[in-house]
């Protein structure tokens, strides 16, 4: 029966999720020493689920879908409307194996390559300034070099705000009021902008590299032999180059642990070329992915109903899979709550156990197909903050991660002052 597992006390937990943030299930989850609990979501009863077995049942594609499962407000802010993440089965699979196509080898490397230069030109520009903040920084940084690669153009004058805009979207997914509005209107801009990148393309005006994202997204046609509309193959679009530019969390984090962590700092500077070069880099990397929150669950409805330790599962039942709990469970991980990217070494990937940016097979599932170009671009920034300059962390700015908020990071942005290239 249904009451048998444990509920949430509160009559909504809606306003709890959204002000708890990032710990929220795993709080509860310790709370009732169980691995399920029942809470109301958005007026709603969901079943919230953490842990590794967990992660699986969630993959189960027989057993869950996505479709009906995002909510209005972050359809309309974070992902856009008819978007892969809707999708299932042969549909999904089929627009999935568009964004698989940009991950090849060639195309991994004419990305990095153009982020690299970004991140030169950036690091002397900064040698002339009094402040840099980094997050903002990066998130310029990683637009133009992502719309560059996606065959996208963008002006010096319009990248402040489009890079803006990138951010807004990202920034919108836990919250309510102002903030949701301007990542509606953020996308409003977005989408406009990328529908008529890909009229352009589909006139054939532009020269487009037949690999680029612009140009897949621009020509591809579903299962049906259709191309898709031209605001849904913008959404498409904006699903690789948003997420690219969200990076930034990610290397605004890694700063961060650079700054208190400086022994690991030693560690990723000395490292030497030769066999294992890069490996310390990656572990740090990897552990930057786990250790700091970014996504904090993830939601699928169920498709047909099951039982799952002790509990009936009803069709079209909400159920939230906790992602931040997953990183910071003692059950996975060691000593959880300290950075040690040691733990990393050797590591040879668990789809279930580390799902930072999903679980589960990637072509057939929902699991991020960017997991490549994001620990890519994090391990690139790694490189360009050891090796290629040098910089002090300006004093008297508030570093303070607050986890109840969605998506966080330090709260200044990461300010750097004195920079010099050094490469
Ligand atoms: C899906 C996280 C970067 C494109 C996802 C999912 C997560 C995630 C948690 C959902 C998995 C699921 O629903 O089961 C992240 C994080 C990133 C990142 C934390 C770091 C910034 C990227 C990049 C791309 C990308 C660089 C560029 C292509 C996508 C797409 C999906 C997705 C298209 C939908 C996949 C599907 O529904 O099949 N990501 N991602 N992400 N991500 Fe990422």
């Amino acid at each position: 029966t249904t009451t048998s597992i444990p509920r949430d006390p509160a009559f909504d937990s809606t306003l709890a999720l959204l002000r708890e943030g990032y710990p929220f299930i795993w709080n509860r989850c310790q709370r009732f020493q169980s691995d399920l609990f029942q809470a109301r979501l958005m007026g709603k009863r969901a079943i919230c689920i953490h842990g590794r077995e967990a992660a699986e049942l969630f993959y189960d594609e027989t057993r869950f879908q996505r479709r009906g499962a995002v909510p209005r407000r972050v359809l309309t802010s974070l992902f856009g409307k008819k978007g892969i993440q809707t999708l299932d089965g042969a549909a999904h699979r089929h627009r999935k194996a568009a964004f698989l196509s940009l991950m090849t080898p060639t195309s991994l490397d004419r990305l990095m390559i153009a982020t690299a230069r970004e991140w030169r030109r950036a690091v002397h520009a900064w040698e002339k300034m009094e402040a840099v903040v980094l997050f903002d920084e990066a998130e310029r940084v990683l637009t133009r070099a992502t719309c560059t690669w996606a065959g996208v153009p963008i002006s010096d004058r319009e990248l402040p705000r489009r890079a803006r805009d990138f951010g807004l979207m990202v920034d919108a997914f836990g919250g309510v009021g102002p903030r949701l509005w301007k990542g509606k209107r953020a996308r409003a801009r977005a989408e406009r902008w990328m529908a008529r990148e890909i009229e352009r393309a589909r006139r054939g005006d532009a020269p487009t590299a037949s690999a680029s994202a612009l140009h897949v997204m621009a020509h591809y046609r579903g299962p049906d032999g259709e191309r898709l509309p031209a605001r849904t193959a913008a959404v498409e679009l904006l699903n690789v180059i948003r997420p690219t530019v969200a990076i930034s969390w990610f290397i605004t984090f890694a700063a961060l642990a650079l700054h208190e962590h400086p022994e690991s700092r030693e560690k990723l500077t000395c490292e030497d070329a030769g066999e294992n070069a890069g490996a310390y880099a990656d572990s740090f990397m990897q552990e930057v992915r786990r250790f700091y929150p970014f996504t904090p669950y993830l939601g699928a409805k169920v498709r047909s109903s099951f039982d799952w330790k002790g509990h009936h599962f009803k069709p079209g039942t909400l159920v939230l899979l906790d992602v931040y709990g997953a990183n910071h469970d003692p059950q996975l991980w060691d000593a959880p709550e300290s950075f040690r990217p040691e733990r990393f070494d050797g590591w040879r990937g668990d789809a279930y156990g580390f799902i930072p940016q999903g679980g589960g097979p990637r072509a057939t599932g929902h699991r991020c197909p960017g997991e490549w170009i994001t620990m890519h671009n994090v391990a690139l920034a790694l490189h360009i903050l050891t090796r290629c300059m040098v910089y002090e962390v300006a004093p008297g700015q508030d570093l303070r991660v607050d986890l109840r908020r969605m998506p966080t990071r330090p709260k200044s942005g990461f300010i750097l002052r004195n920079v010099h290239a050094t490469a």
